[in-house]
C-alpha cells in the first residue's frame, strides 16, 4: 500500500454485484456503516432509473452514523449530489486519476483523466475518517522527493503527507479493476463507530428499455432561441478594463461576440475583499451566480468555451445550471498545493468548461503555441505542455535535465498539477487571491487563437486581461474594486513599456492570501527550529507533548522566545509529533529508478 492510515480498524469488504433491480440487497434499513456504491462509466447506457433508486433508497434508509461514497464519471456525480443533498450532507468531491484517458473525437475537450468519488454523511459536522498519509514521492532524476520541504523537514512526518482531496499517486478506471481504491476507503474510513464497507457495484446493470437520463430538464441549446438571438451589431470593446458591477457591465457586452469567457469568482467564503462582502446566503449567492453566468453565455460565441472556476462543491451548483443551456467539456482538476488545515487536505479547485453548441477543436490541441515572446516564463512552466508526473522542481535537477535533454514533460489532460498558487509575496500584488498566471497561460492558450477576444467578470488585479495581452489576445475585464482595477490599469501599463508585470518585485502588501496564521517578520535570537527540537527532546523525555508550564521548567531556551516566534502552542509542538523527514529517497528502496534516469543519458 502506498498510504498509512494512522489507528486504522480495517473495515470488512462485502461486496454485491449490482445487475437490475432485483438483484439490490433487501435489507438497508439502520444501515449505519459506510456504503460505496460504484457507477458504470458509460453515460449511453439507460440504467439511470435504477441507480438513482438504489442511491435514493441507500441514502433514505441508512442510519445517523452512515457514509455513502459514489464512485462515478464527473458528470454523473454532478447529478448523485443534487439527489443526494436533499437527504444527506456534502463533504467531499475526491479527483481520482485514471490509467487510461479518455480522449475526445475532434480534439473538442481536453483528454479526461479523472473521475470522482463524492462523499456524503447521514451526520452533520466534519467527516469522521483515520488520518491518513501518502507516501512521499520522488524525481526520477535526483531521487529526491517531488516536493522542496525546505527548511521544515523537521516538522514533517517520516513517512508522508496527509491525503488530499485529488488523488494522483494511485491510478484506476472505472471500468477496470478499482480494488486498490476500495481498500484506501476501506482504510480511510477504518475509524471504531464503522466495521464494514459495503461495495454495491453497478457497473454490470443491464440496458432498460426506457431512456431515462440523469439529465431530466435538459434545455437543448437552441431551444432557448431568445436566450442567444443577436440583438446589437456592435463590435465588443477590445482591450478594455472596465470598472463596475459584473451585471451591469456584462449587459453591455454584445451577444455572441467573445472567443472565451472565464470567471474566478468570490466564493462566498467570508473572503476580506476591499470592496465587496464575501458572505451572502446560500440561495442568494447561487441566484446571482445564475445571473451573470447567463450573460456569459449569451456573449460568447457560437463554438467557443466559458470556463468558471470554484471549489467543488460551488462548481456541482454551477454545472447544474450551465448545463440546462451549454455543453459540458471539461471539468479541470486543479491540483493547487494546499495547506495543510484539514486531514484531508483541500487541494482541489475546479475549472468546469462548457462549450456554446458544438465545441470548435480546441486551438491549442491542433495548433500549438509559440510562447517564446512572453517574458518571464520559467524554464519549467510550458502552457501546453506540462511536466511529467513526479519530476521535480528544484533548479539543480532542472539544469541537470535540460542538460542531459530528459524528456521530462507529461501530456495535456484535465488533471493539473504543476501549477501552484502564489506562495511567495513577491509575486503578489495586494489582493487576497489573485491567481498564478501560468493557469491564465495554459486556458487561454487551449481555448483561444491570437487576436482573439478574452473576458473575465472578476478581473481582480488583472491576471486573466494581462495573459490575454501579452499572448496577443483581444481583452475584456470587469472588477467591481477601483483599487484592484487601478492595480490592474497600472500593470497593463507596464506591459506596454516592455515590463513583465509578473515579475518579482518587493512590495508592501497589506491583503492575506492565506488562511494560516503569520507574526510579523522579526529577527529570532534562536532559530525557531532549534526550540522546536528543543520542545521534541522535552516530549521525549516526558513522553507526551510538554505545556507550556513544562516548557517553562524542562527547556533550556527562555519561554518567551515561544511566545514571540510562534502563533500557537500547536506550532511550538509541531517537531514533536514527528520525528522528521528526508528529502532523498531510502537507498535500499527497490522502487529506485534504474539508477537513476541520469545515467541512461550519458
Ligand atoms: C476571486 S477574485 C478574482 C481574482 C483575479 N482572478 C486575480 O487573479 O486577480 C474575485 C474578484 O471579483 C470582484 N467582484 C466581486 N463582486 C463583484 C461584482 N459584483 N462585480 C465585479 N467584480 C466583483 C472582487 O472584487 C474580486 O477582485
Amino acid at each position: 500500500m502506498i498510504h498509512q492510515s494512522e489507528n486504522c480498524k480495517q473495515l470488512h469488504i462485502k461486496q454485491f454485484l449490482v445487475t437490475d433491480r432485483n438483484s439490490l440487497p433487501e435489507q438497508f434499513g439502520g444501515f449505519n456503516d459506510v456504503c460505496l456504491i460504484i457507477l458504470p462509466s458509460d453515460r449511453q447506457s439507460n440504467t439511470y432509473k435504477i441507480i438513482n433508486e438504489l442511491i435514493e433508497n441507500v441514502a433514505g434508509s441508512s442510519g445517523p452514523e452512515a457514509t455513502l461514497t459514489v464512485l462515478g464519471e464527473t458528470a454523473d456525480l454532478v447529478h448523485v449530489h443534487a439527489k443526494l443533498s436533499l437527504s444527506m450532507q456534502y463533504q467531499l468531491w475526491i479527483g481520482i486519476k485514471r490509467t487510461q484517458p479518455k480522449v475526445a473525437e475532434n480534439n473538442s475537450a481536453l483528454p479526461n483523466c479523472h473521475f470522482g468519488a463524492l462523499v456524503h454523511t447521514k451526520y452533520k459536522g466534519s467527516l469522521k475518517h483515520t488520518k491518513t498519509r501518502v507516501k512521499y514521492s520522488y524525481c526520477p532524476v535526483c531521487d529526491k522527493t517531488t516536493k522542496d520541504y525546505g527548511g521544515k523537514k523537521h516538522i514533517y512526518d517520516s513517512y508522508g503527507t496527509l491525503i488530499s482531496d485529488v488523488w494522483r499517486d494511485i491510478s484506476a478506471d472505472l471500468e477496470g479493476d478499482l480494488n486498490h481504491v476500495i481498500r484506501r476507503f476501506s482504510d480511510l474510513f477504518g475509524i471504531q463507530t464503522y466495521t464494514e464497507l459495503i461495495v454495491l457495484d453497478c457497473r454490470g446493470i443491464k440496458t432498460g428499455s426506457q431512456k431515462d437520463k440523469m439529465v431530466e430538464e435538459r434545455v437543448e441549446y437552441g431551444k432557448q432561441s431568445s436566450l442567444f438571438a443577436p440583438h446589437s451589431k456592435e463590435t465588443p470593446e477590445r482591450g478594455k478594463l472596465i470598472s463596475g458591477d459584473v451585471l451591469e457591465k456584462l449587459s453591455q457586452v454584445p451577444d455572441n461576440s467573445v472567443d472565451f469567457v472565464f470567471a474566478d469568482p468570490p466564493y462566498n467564503l467570508k473572503k476580506k475583499y476591499n470592496s465587496y462582502a464575501d458572505d451572502l446566503s446560500i440561495a442568494e449567492y447561487f441566484e446571482w451566480c445564475d445571473r451573470w453566468i447567463y450573460e456569459l453565455a449569451r456573449t460568447l460565441k457560437p463554438g467557443r468555451t466559458c470556463a468558471i472556476l470554484n471549489i467543488p462543491l460551488w462548481a456541482i451548483r454551477h454545472f447544474l445550471y450551465m448545463e440546462k443551456m451549454l455543453r459540458f467539456q471539461n471539468w479541470i482538476v486543479w491540483d493547487a498545493l494546499s495547506f495543510p488545515v484539514r486531514l484531508i487536505m483541500p487541494s482541489h479547485y475546479a475549472i468546469i468548461c462548457f462549450s456554446k453548441g458544438t465545441p470548435r477543436p480546441l486551438p491549442g490541441l491542433t495548433h500549438g503555441t509559440d510562447d517564446s515572446q512572453i517574458p518571464g516564463q520559467s524554464d519549467t512552466f510550458q502552457p501546453l505542455e506540462p511536466l511529467g508526473e513526479g519530476f521535480c522542481l528544484r533548479r539543480r535537477c532542472i539544469k541537470a535535465r535540460q542538460k542531459k535533454q530528459v524528456n521530462d514533460r507529461g501530456p495535456l489532460t484535465d488533471v493539473w498539477w504543476d501549477i501552484h498558487r502564489l506562495k511567495h509575496n513577491s509575486r503578489r500584488v495586494d489582493h487576497p487571491c489573485q491567481l498564478p498566471s501560468p493557469l491564465m497561460y495554459r486556458l487561454i492558450n487551449i481555448f483561444t487563437e491570437p487576436g482573439e477576444t478574452v473576458l473575465d467578470c472578476f478581473n481582480g488585479t488583472g491576471t486573466t486581461t494581462l495573459t490575454a495581452h501579452q499572448l496577443n489576445r483581444q481583452y475584456i475585464g470587469i472588477e467591481v474594486s477601483g483599487k484592484y482595477h487601478d492595480i490592474a490599469k497600472s500593470r497593463h501599463k507596464e506591459i506596454r513599456m516592455g515590463m513583465d508585470p509578473f515579475r518579482k518585485v518587493v512590495r508592501k502588501l497589506t491583503e492575506k492570501n492565506s488562511p494560516v496564521r503569520r507574526r510579523p517578520k522579526q529577527k529570532y535570537k534562536i532559530p525557531k527550529k532549534t526550540l522546536q527540537l528543543e520542545v521534541r527532546r522535552v516530549a521525549r523525555t516526558l513522553d507526551r507533548l510538554p505545556t507550556r508550564d513544562e516548557m517553562l521548567e524542562h527547556g533550556e531556551y527562555p519561554i518567551e522566545y515561544y511566545d514571540k516566534y510562534f502563533v500557537s502552542w500547536g506550532e511550538v509542538c509541531a517537531a514533536a509529533r514527528h520525528d522528521g523527514m528526508s528529502e532523498n529517497r531510502e537507498p535500499d528502496c527497490n522502487l529506485r529508478t534504474a539508477t537513476n534516469q541520469l545515467k541512461l543519458f550519458e
